[in-house]
């Protein structure tokens, strides 16, 4: 099956940053907000976005405008109805995804692929919340989606062989390279990433280094882009933390219990880039 109309649900980080990608490489997109704000907030990173590579002449002013062209932002799910592949990637939360997906099943035609960009959760319950569990399969991108070459395809159990073919088609169609993978709490880069990231947290809070000297440690010693806090505050701490609850969730390894400093900046409301302050302050 061959996808060109692709609908995504939620228009935070990862969605947007999917639209991106699906319409750069010449699917149509829709993207359902929940609210108007949220998707003219959407229409604007785009653009953003757009007018940034015009500016590097990475592309051409047409070509933006027809990427732009191809992104169709709404409120109402129901404009999903004919696309050939629905991204969810809202909250990283069980409960809102099986909703989500049993509405998706009652709307989109009976072939559309349903597929969830979750970091650790289970696809097989989103796959039997639908009447279509052969069609249900994960696409996991990076952030940022734009950038990252990776994309996990996560086969649950109850998925046919075509719709893994037709997934890890799209995600070569979007330029990317995948890699399957099984529907394991955390796939292969979460699953390896995360006790790492949640251990630096547990040395920040011992005072063994500061925050700075942590991330240029792991910079200047190991060769990583950026350190463990930088990395945290572009995941978003409440994904970060909804991340590693998942994990511990299906493995109880102490690595994966999220250390108390994480949950105390989650609930004062601190997630990172988006909130411009988490273990660090952008807000100048
Ligand atoms: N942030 C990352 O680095 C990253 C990377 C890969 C995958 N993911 C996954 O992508 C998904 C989205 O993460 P994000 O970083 O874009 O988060 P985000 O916080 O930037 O955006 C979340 C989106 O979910 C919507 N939402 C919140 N509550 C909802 C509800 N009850 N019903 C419907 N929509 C709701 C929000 O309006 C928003 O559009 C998660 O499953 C996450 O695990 C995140």
């Amino acid at each position: 099956m061959s996808i060109e109309r692709v609908g995504i649900v939620g228009s935070g980080i990862m969605g947007a940053g999917i639209a991106e990608v699906a319409a750069a490489t010449g699917h149509v997109v829709v993207l359902r907000s929940r609210s108007q704000q949220g998707a003219d907030a959407m229409t604007a990173t785009l653009a953003a976005s757009l007018a940034k590579q015009v500016e590097k002449g990475k592309r051409s002013a047409e070509e933006a405008a027809e990427i732009a062209g191809r992104v169709h932002a709404t409120t109402h799910l129901g404009e999903l109805v004919d696309v050939d592949l629905v991204i969810e990637s809202v909250v990283e939360d069980l409960s809102v995804k099986k909703d989500l997906f049993a509405e998706l099943d009652s709307i989109c035609k009976p072939e559309t692929i349903l597929a969830t960009n979750t970091s650790t959760l289970p696809v097989v319950e989103m796959a039997m919340a639908t009447g279509r569990p052969e069609l249900v399969c994960g696409i996991h991108f990076f952030n940022p989606a734009p950038a990252m070459a990776l994309v996990e395809v996560v086969r649950p159990i109850t998925a046919d062989d075509s719709t893994l073919a037709a997934a890890l088609a799209f995600a070569a169609a979007c330029g990317k390279d995948p890699v399957e993978v099984k529907d394991q709490a955390g796939f292969i880069v979460n699953a390896l990433l995360f006790p790492y990231l949640n251990n630096a947290v547990r040395m920040l809070e011992q005072g063994v280094a500061t925050r700075e000297g942590i991330d240029a440690a792991m910079k200047g010693g190991c060769g990583f882009p950026m350190g463990p806090f930088a990395l945290l505050d572009l995941v978003g701490l409440d994904t970060s933390l909804a991340i590693l609850d998942a994990l511990y969730d299906e493995f109880r390894d102490p690595n994966y219990a999220a250390v108390p400093l994480l949950r105390r900046l989650v609930s004062s409301g601190q997630l990172g880039r988006k909130t411009k302050k988490g273990f660090y302050d952008y807000q100048r």
